[in-house]
């Protein structure tokens, strides 16, 4: 017999620390995200080097030491035990000056554990050594652009860096050639490196991580529409098997070509080469306008068999705009990754790993039983509500998040057209940019008649999961006031 459910539960779990209701509201916003990590101040893009050593999870960063604008590329740092809250270290790997006073930028890369000393950059035995590989930006005024691949190394767990004496180790002489994504496969390590301008990566290997040989490239598939960045290639577990794919990512564009955004192939490899399983339109890891540049950790315990990624949460089409409070740019939760087999073609899942101590609300409804709005008062912009939602007899439903006035952010879902949306078009601030105000859209299809919504709000950001992480969709927002309400109504 079918379920019936009402309002069956509302649990709310008020965090410890966070002040009482009431106090808050109406408040002018804060945009610092309270469970996502962003530096104290300054300037972010992309999550680099991110590495499990010792019991601490590294995630090194694009980051500008000197202001909230691109510039002056440096790795920023920070270091989690519980992959839910991050401890901001020192500066890691700094930008350079060249003797012709021109400047070598520390841009995206990976970090691994040499735990054998292949490199033989660290003392005989000494098992915990980590090494950077990332792209040396050199820009000569004049003579223009050299994007090579260049290596550091660490013998403190991240905390201080050497750079190799005889960098760069990778040189194919294209000024547009970066983001390295390195990992041990049977016994060898093996880069993924992106050639942007060509919708192309490269696959390498090494034995040492300095001297480096070409094995294959892929590209030119998929979402052409925008230079390719950040690839990275993985093995992924399929749900309810003992089997994996590889999965491959590229930053690129997004759904609405028009902003950058990430794309996916699921494929193997046989540890040379790259093969795409056949796969229809574009696979998209995120349909919303601001996750970019995510990679996997490198190292990680082998409990964890699911390859855990990070995001910049942002849009590069605005991020140099977007409001700053002395500090632009955050990184997403991490998020745990398996693929689902749906008729012998392989789909992402991404599990958030969120902290416990998120003030939540969880609500199991049916939209048909909804005679009126309901509504939820907030006492902050940063919570988690979590859907379970019967459709049966409706033809859809709508939240309002952050609702304040006119102010509201909306994520509504149409039956007929199996389409959820995300409309930020009212969300507070965005004028900053034309091209901010914008409606996203997912297709989920119900299970059994139901949608399951996992809604992360934290201040500046939404984070959307549905039906378990088969379909996530992350955006910005920017309320002006603090406590917006969140309001659920069936639709007419
Ligand atoms: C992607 C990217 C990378 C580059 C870095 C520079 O967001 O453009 O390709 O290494 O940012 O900050």
């Amino acid at each position: 017999m079918k379920k019936i459910f009402t309002f069956l539960s509302i649990a709310v779990m008020l965090n410890a620390c966070s002040p009482t209701s009431k106090t808050l509201k109406n408040e002018p916003a804060t945009y610092r995200p309270a469970y996502h990590y962003t530096p104290e101040k300054n300037w972010v893009n992309d999550p680099n080097g991110m590495v499990y050593l010792d019991g601490e999870y590294h995630l090194f960063y694009q980051y500008n030491p000197f202001g909230d604008k691109w510039g002056h590329m440096s790795w920023g740092h920070a270091v989690s035990k519980d992959q839910r809250t991050w401890k901001e270290l020192p500066l890691a790997i700094p930008e350079t000056m060249n003797v012709d006073s021109s400047t070598t930028m520390i841009f995206s890369g990976s970090a691994v554990v040499d735990s054998l000393n292949t490199s033989g950059f660290f003392e005989k035995g000494f098992t915990k050594g980590m090494v950077a590989i990332y792209t040396s930006h050199i820009d000569k005024k004049g003579t223009g652009l050299a994007q090579h691949q260049s290596l550091a190394y660490s013998s403190d767990k991240g905390r201080t860096w050497k750079f190799y004496d005889k960098n760069p180790v990778l040189n194919i002489g294209l000024k547009d050639f970066r983001d390295p994504n390195v990992f041990m496969y049977e016994g060898k390590w093996i880069m993924i490196v992106a050639k942007p301008l060509e919708f192309m990566v490269q696959i390498y290997e090494s034995s040492n991580l300095k001297d480096w040989k070409l094995l294959s490239e892929f590209g030119n598939m998929g979402d052409v529409a925008k230079i390719w960045e950040c690839p990275s290639l993985f093995k992924v577990p399929v749900e309810n098997s003992d089997k994996s794919k590889w999965v491959m990512f590229i930053s690129s564009a997004a759904e609405d070509t028009e902003f950058t955004g990430m794309q996916y192939f699921v494929g193997d490899f046989d540890g040379k080469s790259f093969t795409p399983d056949a796969q229809e339109g574009v696979l998209r890891v995120d349909y919303g306008k601001d996750f970019y540049a995510a990679i996997p950790f490198n190292n990680l315990p082998s409990k964890d068999k699911n390859p855990m990624i990070m995001a910049w949460e942002s849009n590069w089409t605005y991020a140099p705009d977007i409001p700053s409070e002395g500090r632009r740019g955050m990184f997403s939760m991490p998020r745990k990754l398996s693929l689902v087999n749906e008729n012998g073609k392989f789909h992402l899942v991404q599990k958030p790993v969120c902290s416990d101590k998120i003030q939540t609300e969880t609500l199991t409804l049916k939209v048909s039983e909804l005679l009126e709005s309901k509504t939820l008062e907030m006492p902050s912009n940063s919570y988690r509500l979590n859907l379970t939602i019967d459709l049966e007899n409706s033809k859809g439903f709508s939240v309002d998040l952050l609702k304040n006035g006119e102010e509201k952010s909306v994520l509504s879902y149409n039956i007929a057209t199996q389409k959820l949306s995300f409309d930020r078009i009212k969300s507070g601030k965005i004028d900053f940019s034309k091209k901010f105000p914008s409606v996203e859209s997912m297709k989920i299809i119900p299970q059994n008649g139901i949608v399951k919504l996992d809604i992360f709000v934290d201040n500046s950001i939404i984070e959307i999961f549905a039906n378990g992480g088969r379909a996530v969709l992350t955006d910005l927002v920017f309320p002006t006031t603090k406590g917006g309400n969140i309001i659920i109504s069936s639709l007419k």
